[in-house]
């Protein structure tokens, strides 16, 4: 890590292709056979890391033409790429239909008809999914909850059951299946099962009330990480064995792929992957509480946390340089609580408000791990224009890539959409 710093400076995302196989494989390998698995870009959207979970068999999950542009520039098939979110735009759906991709989930009926104007205007035939927002478990064990609760994700169960025509062919649209996304970081495996469990259930249920019989039933994740500090990854691999038999009752047919399972999952593929390194710019006191000022803030990690959402006060940053080596720095005891904060002019720039962390002074690099999902892409890029993070891609030893997002300028006047 010294070495990169010392070549690149910082802030500087590392990222490590060898985790992100090592991920993938653990989870693949956990999950009911046959299944596919999509990765969701929102993640990480970085090619060199799509490019290795493409290698590992995993298909992309998008949900803007950015993501498409990566997934398609590493190596993904557009044929095998899901399109889903909310709020699609016929601009994106048409873009992604002259790319290749054929498959969507909607989210609404209206979504649904934007997409058949969409595949009429570019005369291609198109399969979509519904998403359904299903009743949730009874005790809440999400990071959070996507469905199960009023949201603006997918049709309320009771609509799609009182909607059959939404899984009728229309037009070149086809209904191929459902789409369920109840959660997102569940690390408890048993919870996790169990929202599995219900979405199985659920599809089962509309396929009664609806007579549709989905030939594809993407069951969504949930599967969680460590978010910028350390920890284990959540073991999954008992998923497969409680999972079948739920599979087994409701379609029998699955295991000849009749419908066939597919999973998603953004930050348990790549959260392990990267680290983020940020220099100690100043260190002072304030009030009785010691604030350690980054040269990464919200700009470069944990842009979302202004939302209320990701950052907890628990990210531990381990020290890398400055008075001793790196090795004898990892698994020191902490021996105070400082607040970390960013360069940004906000109060509300804010990394940790108490990280444990050794005595720490003015030119020190902290390391900060977990950081290679909801990272750099997912932070306030653009607030106070201080130029991105810095993002290299290694494989064991070996340095694969090195860039540095750029915002430009680009003259509209006169350039059609
Ligand atoms: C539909 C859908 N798929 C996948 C994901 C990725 O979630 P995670 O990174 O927690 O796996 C999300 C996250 O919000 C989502 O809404």
């Amino acid at each position: 890590m010294t070495d990169y710093v010392g070549r690149y400076g910082t802030p500087l995302y590392v990222y490590r292709l060898d985790e992100v196989r090592k991920t993938a494989t653990a989870l693949l390998r956990g999950l009911p056979q046959p299944s596919r698995l999509y990765y969701s870009l929102k993640a990480n959207p970085h090619p060199s890391v799509v490019r290795e979970l493409t290698a590992q068999g995993v298909h992309a999950e998008i949900s803007s033409c950015g993501e498409l542009r990566a997934a398609l520039s590493a190596g993904q098939n557009p044929a095998d790429i899901l399109y889903t979110g909310p709020g699609k735009s016929i601009h994106d759906m048409r873009t992604a239909i002259r790319s290749g991709v054929r498959r969507f989930s909607v989210e609404s009926r209206t979504e649904r008809g934007r997409l058949g104007e969409a595949a009429e205007t570019e005369a291609s035939d198109v399969e979509y999914l519904v998403r359904i927002n299903a009743p949730g478990p009874a005790a809440g064990s999400a990071g959070l909850r996507m469905t199960g609760v009023p949201s603006q994700f997918g049709v309320d169960f009771e609509q799609a059951r009182a909607q059959p025509e939404l899984f009728r062919a229309r037009g070149r649209l086809r209904p191929v299946g459902m789409h369920f996304f109840p959660a997102t970081n569940v690390a408890d495996p048993t919870a996790l099962f169990e929202e599995f469990r219900l979405s199985v259930e659920t599809a089962a249920a509309l396929r009664e009330s609806t007579g549709f019989d989905p030939e594809l039933i993407d069951l969504g994740g949930g599967f969680a990480a460590p978010f910028a500090k350390p920890g284990d990854l959540p073991d999954y691999s008992s998923l497969r064995e409680s999972l079948e038999p739920v599979l087994d009752q409701n379609f029998p047919g699955w295991r000849d792929g009749r419908p066939s399972i597919a999973f998603e999952s953004g930050r348990h593929l790549t959260a392990s992957c990267g680290t983020l390194l940020t220099t100690v710019l100043d260190v002072k006191q304030s009030g009785g509480r010691t604030y350690v000022v980054l040269d990464a803030g919200t700009n470069v990690l944990g842009g979302m946390a202004g939302l209320g959402r990701i950052m907890t006060p628990a990210a531990v940053p381990l020290r890398v340089a400055g008075a001793g080596p790196e090795a004898a720095m990892a698994g020191q005891p902490p021996s105070q609580a400082v607040t970390l904060v960013g360069p940004l002019c906000t109060p509300l720039d804010v990394l940790s408000r108490s990280a444990s962390i050794e005595p720490i002074e003015e030119g020190d690099v902290l390391q900060i791990p977990h950081t290679g999902a909801y990272g750099l892409t997912a932070s306030l890029l653009a607030f106070l224009s201080h130029p991105p993070a810095t993002e290299v891609v290694v494989d064991g030893t070996t340095e694969v890539h090195v860039r540095r997002l750029e915002l430009t300028e680009t003259p509209l006047k006169g350039v059609a959409r």
